[in-house]
């Protein structure tokens, strides 16, 4: 390969790994929807104000120190046994760690 063709290879390889590696925000006007689907019908178990009905609460301090993955996982794939249901037809794996990350951190109204 001469130098000339290594700098092209070395930033498609560098470009494909952010690509992967990069949680990919949602639009303002998505985050909205996301909201919207979660007050509405997460709320419809997790309770309205998110602490706790048919499903356990989704507030900082109950998912303090639980994995990023595992809880993203939750929504996506949902708990088998469990009355959690999977999302990943309404939902991104990105979208699903957005929503995550606002739980941990509080959700906005
Ligand atoms: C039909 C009721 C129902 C709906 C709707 C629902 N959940 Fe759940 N969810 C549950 C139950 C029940 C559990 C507890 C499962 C278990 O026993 O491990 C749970 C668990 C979870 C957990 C894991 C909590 C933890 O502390 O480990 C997360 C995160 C979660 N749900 C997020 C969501 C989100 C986000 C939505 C909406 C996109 C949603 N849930 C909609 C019933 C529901």
């Amino acid at each position: 390969m001469s130098s000339s063709a290594i700098l092209p290879a070395l930033l498609a390889i560098l470009l494909g790994a952010l690509a992967t590696t990069a949680l990919a925000a949602p639009t303002a006007a998505r985050q909205k929807e996301l909201i919207h689907l979660v007050r509405q019908d997460c709320g419809s178990c997790h309770g309205l104000t998110l602490q706790g009905g048919l499903g356990p609460a989704l507030l900082p301090a109950t998912l303090a120190g639980k994995p990023v993955e595992g809880l993203v996982a939750t929504v996506v794939g949902g708990r088998t046994g469990t009355p959690m249901p999977p999302w990943h037809r309404f939902l991104t794996e990105d979208e699903a760690q957005w929503i995550v990350e606002k739980l941990m951190t509080g959700f906005p109204e």
